[in-house]
């Protein structure tokens, strides 16, 4: 049996895909020379494990975009996080946690992708959820100490492990709708989507519906190169009907898997993931994870700032 470990990147989101990358980079095609195209980034868990060597990375949340694109120019660097994480979470500590709604209010002006860290990192859940102006509005996680040396470490080393694969490859992270994504695609390419799965956790920026699902089917189906789609098959409660009425023409794999980032009881049921894909995928029987979490030790002489 082979063991994987999983790197984890600074951002969570709902629906990250960390336990599922060992299943995914098993059954990817042998060819990988083209470009991996990913029209619904998220965390970038996925193609910061594959690490391939061109990546288009897209997202319609801009947030997400601004932060790596901030990695990737340099902006935000490990240790300027570092100094950043410790200023701003000493605050947090003397307002006894109220200091995460100056913040918020002033991401919620400012759009500053180093804020969006902080958020993201001491909100409640790790949820990343916008209102219907596009304002953050998840609550604080109610912490003050949140950003204790060792979390800061651990975001710090996620940074790095983010711009490390950035800087050996030709990453382009774009923010645009999935259908302008795909379209880029060409023979070679390789697509991972993972839309957002319809009636779960939806906000502004992460609506789904039944048009959407049948949009993407359609973009996909004229694709000159492999894809992968992750979604779900079915829970204790539903199955996913899509997959009879719109994916039966591709190949199905399935495996149970269990969210821990979201919001409700009811959403943390079991359920069974699948991929579909347009072309025969190896059948993986058993794979065993560890999820590096990077958080022990800082590289000798720290980061550069
Ligand atoms: C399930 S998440 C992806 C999670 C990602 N695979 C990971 O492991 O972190 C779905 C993503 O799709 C994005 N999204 C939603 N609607 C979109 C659209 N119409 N076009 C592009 N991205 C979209 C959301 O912002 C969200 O980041």
């Amino acid at each position: 049996m082979k063991i994987y470990t999983t790197k984890v990147p600074p951002i969570k989101c709902q629906g990250i895909k960390t336990k599922l990358v060992p299943w995914i980079k098993a059954i990817l095609p042998g060819d990988l020379s083209g470009t991996w195209i990913e029209p619904f980034m998220g965390s970038g868990v996925v193609a910061f494990n594959v690490r391939p060597k061109k990546a288009i990375l897209a997202d319609s949340n801009p947030h997400l975009i601004n932060f790596y694109n901030a990695i990737a120019t340099g902006e935000i660097t490990a240790g300027r996080a570092r100094q950043f994480l410790e200023e701003e979470g000493a605050k947090l500590i003397q307002t006894e946690g109220e200091y995460y709604y100056t913040v918020r209010n002033r991401f919620n002006e400012h759009g500053n992708p180093i804020d969006f860290l902080f958020l993201n990192r001491s909100c409640f859940n790790g949820m990343i959820r916008f209102n219907k102006k596009g304002g953050f509005n998840v609550p604080s996680c109610r912490k003050p100490n949140r950003f204790a040396q060792a979390l800061i470490t651990k975001i710090c080393n996620q940074i790095q492990m983010v711009s490390d694969v950035i800087s050996l490859g030709n990453y382009t992270f774009i923010n645009q709708d999935f259908d302008q994504t795909i379209s880029m695609a060409k023979n070679r390419d390789l697509i991972y989507c993972d839309p957002p799965y319809i009636d779960r956790h939806a906000d502004y920026f992460n609506g789904w519906t039944e048009n959407d699902e049948a949009r993407l089917e359609a973009l996909l189906s004229k694709v000159p190169c492999p894809f992968i789609l992750s979604t779900w098959h079915h829970n204790e409660y539903r199955e996913n009907t899509f997959i009879d009425s719109l994916w039966s023409k591709y190949e199905l794999l399935t495996r149970e898997h269990f969210y821990h980032v979201g919001g409700s009881e009811k959403n943390r049921n079991p359920m069974i993931e699948a991929l579909i894909t347009n072309y025969e995928a190896n059948f993986v029987e058993s794979i065993s994870q560890k999820s590096e979490q990077m958080q022990l030790l800082e590289p000798k002489g720290g980061y550069n700032v």
